[in-house]
């Protein structure tokens, strides 16, 4: 894990340094875009910096995290800034336990997870009108867990915007994040949040699952968003 965090600072590093003289060797045509950056008070990090060390796992579509069991690390592009904001900070303070993203999180200041969320969350696309509803076994669940009152239609528009964008979801992602509202007691995986822990309290795993494949079908606003020119 620490092999990992080190070779992923490395990287974070490398790509912002290249990013610099991708800058200042840019030719002459557009010194426009050169001007603000020069005039950036000393030690504030260009956005490029502050999100290098997030674009090497949710830049890249299909990238996959092994841990607690192989899954697509959650598309944050278009999730409501608050969430983002209010996810990183549950990470640092370890009401989520995931051990690399508390980590990352952990090296964030209060103004760095402010530009990178309203960074991320700019790139929402437009969810779907029309949700598809669910059928059978799954619109019972759906309709016990009211998944809709606070997610919102689509399950795009949350309530309150603490709350997460969950529809078009990886599908293998949101079954991860579901159980891990359940597990009590493990140092590294669990999330401790009183209200999502006593909706994900009341399905079995197999229901757990069924809801996730479903939420994934949705239209939603969230995607995976490369940036080729911050490499
Ligand atoms: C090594 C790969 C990796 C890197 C690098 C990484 N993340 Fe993550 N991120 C993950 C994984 C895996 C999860 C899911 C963790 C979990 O299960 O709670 C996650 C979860 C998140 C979440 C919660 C998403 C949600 O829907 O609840 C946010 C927000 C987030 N990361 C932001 C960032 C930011 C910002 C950076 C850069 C400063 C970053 N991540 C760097 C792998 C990574
Ligand atoms: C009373 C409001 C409420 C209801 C009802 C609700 N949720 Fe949530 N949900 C939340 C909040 C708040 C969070 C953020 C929790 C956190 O910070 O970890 C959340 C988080 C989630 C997440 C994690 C998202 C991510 O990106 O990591 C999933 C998945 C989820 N909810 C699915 C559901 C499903 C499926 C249902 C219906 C069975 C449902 N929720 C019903 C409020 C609600």
């Amino acid at each position: 894990m620490n092999k990992l965090f080190t070779t992923l600072f490395a990287l974070a590093v490398a790509s912002a340094t290249g990013g610099a003289f991708a800058q200042a060797s840019a030719p002459a045509a557009k010194p426009a875009a050169a001007a603000p950056k020069a005039a950036a008070p000393a030690g504030a990090k260009s956005m490029e910096a502050k999100i290098a060390m997030c674009i090497g796992c949710h830049g890249i579509k299909g990238y996959q995290s092994s841990f607690p069991e192989v899954h697509k690390v959650p598309m944050i592009s278009g999730q409501t800034a608050k969430y983002i904001v209010a996810a990183l900070n549950a990470y640092k303070n370890g009401d989520r336990k995931h051990p690399t993203m508390r980590g990352i999180a952990g090296s964030l200041s209060d103004a760095d997870m402010n530009d990178i969320a309203n960074f991320y969350a700019a790139q929402a696309t437009k969810a779907a009108d029309s949700p598809a509803a669910p059928e059978g076994k799954v619109a019972e669940l759906y309709a016990k867990g009211n998944c809709a009152a606070c997610h919102g239609k689509n399950l795009s528009t949350p309530i309150d915007p603490s709350y997460p964008k969950i529809g078009g979801q990886h599908a293998d992602y949101l079954f991860v994040a579901l159980k891990s509202y359940k597990q009590d007691n493990n140092h590294a995986v669990g999330r401790s949040n009183g209200v999502m822990g006593a909706i994900a309290k009341q399905f079995s795993t197999a229901e757990l699952k069924a809801l996730a494949n479903y939420v994934s079908t949705l239209d939603g606003e969230l995607s995976v968003h490369p940036e080729p020119k911050f490499r």
